[in-house]
């Protein structure tokens, strides 16, 4: 029996070091997030449009709305956690970033993890919440490094850990500026998670945990990370397909029947690429042909669409995805989606993986 690490991420250690990925719009909501952390995981609600599906969204009032959609799935989830721990994943490029990093750490989440972005002002927005740790996401030890310094500079802080997730296998929006890069070894887990926990031990001079995320479905995935330095892992695509998955069953059946050829990796109206399944829509976007619904909000501070209206309305195409509508969704997916072939529980992906050690 192999002993797992011990995570700690400022004043939090999970049973297992085991974080569930933030994944918007809504496939990670409050059911997700609090399963996993009842059963010992860190669980992450994604905190991206969560106004989409609010009794009170009514088009106009979308950040309003998307703040305190964002208080009440922290609350939501941790009633349902058992004790466990709580993170909000809030995306740098979103136009209302500060409002629901300020709204997650009010609300007593225990963690925020942030990334598709470097998240330069974070320790600015959680200043008043000395407990709430905080995690950039990053894919290279470049990255890193800037984080690192920007803070310690400003705020004198440190992360409380840093996740490294590799745009070779992961899913949603990857950490790659270049389409080229999304197959370049040198942002590999192999690569990246080794390095960064030399720098941090050699020139940082701290144990900040090392998270390795992209690409991690079982239990010898999740050694072989530990055994490259890391003292965590981060999985989404495996979670995201569960029973209390907060996506449609659609959107879960998509996953199951995914093959091979069904992963393909598109340009996103954000500039930066991201995995997808290919589908009706996918398609249409590829040949030139995409009918966009409306912009939903000027929810991103880069959007090709809002800007010339060329691609299309992300946030109305993950809405789409997330209630399971399979012609003008876009399902976002991490290559590791060849490997779901059944609806999975929470509670057996935990047994799987833990295996009985701790
Ligand atoms: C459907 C989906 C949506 C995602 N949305 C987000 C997001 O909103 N923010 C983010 O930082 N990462 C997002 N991710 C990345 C995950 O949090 C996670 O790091 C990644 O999927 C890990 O790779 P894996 O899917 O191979 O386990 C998303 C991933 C998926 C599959």
């Amino acid at each position: 029996m192999t002993n797992l690490p011990r995570l700690k991420i400022g004043n939090h250690s999970p049973r297992y070091p085991i974080i569930q990925g933030g994944m918007g719009v809504k496939i990670s909501g409050s059911r997700l997030a609090g399963s996993v952390a009842a059963s010992g995981g860190i669980g992450t609600i994604a905190s991206v449009g969560l106004a989409c599906d609010h009794p009170l969204y009514e088009g106009w009032n979308y950040f309003d709305i998307n703040e305190m959609a964002v208080a009440d799935a922290v609350k939501t989830a941790r009633a349902a956690a058992s004790g466990g721990i709580i993170a909000v994943n809030c995306m740098v490029a979103l136009t209302d970033y500060d409002r629901q990093v300020r709204s997650a750490a009010e609300a007593g989440v225990d963690l925020i993890v942030s990334g598709a972005g470097l998240p330069m002002k974070l320790p600015e927005y959680t200043k008043d919440f000395p407990d709430v740790a905080l995690a950039p996401i990053v894919s290279s030890v470049k990255a890193a490094d800037l984080i690192i310094r920007k803070w310690g500079k400003l705020y004198d802080r440190l992360p409380d850990a840093i996740v490294v997730e590799t745009p070779l296998y992961a899913g949603g929006h990857l950490g790659a500026t270049r389409m080229e890069h999304v197959t370049d070894e040198a942002f590999s887990l192999e690569r990246v998670v080794p390095e960064l926990a030399k720098y941090l031990q050699d020139v940082v001079k701290t144990d900040i945990p090392v998270i390795a995320a992209g690409g991690i479905w079982d239990r010898s995935d999740m050694l072989r990370a530990f055994g490259l330095g890391a003292s965590g892992v981060q999985m989404g695509t495996r979670f995201a397909c569960t029973e209390e998955g907060d996506a449609d069953m659609r959107y879960k059946q998509a996953y199951i029947d995914a093959t091979p050829d069904d992963v393909l990796v598109i340009m996103s109206p954000v500039g930066i690429p991201g995995r997808v399944l290919r589908n009706p829509f996918v398609e249409k976007y590829i040949s030139g042909n995409v009918e966009s619904k409306p912009c939903m909000a000027a929810c991103l501070s880069h959007c090709s669409y809002l800007k010339d209206r060329s691609t299309f309305c992300i946030a109305q195409a993950l809405v789409d995805a997330y209630q399971g509508n399979w012609e003008t969704g876009l399902f976002f997916t991490g290559s590791n989606v060849v490997k779901c072939t059944k609806l999975e529980k929470v509670s057996d992906i935990f047994k799987e993986l833990v295996g009985g050690g701790e």
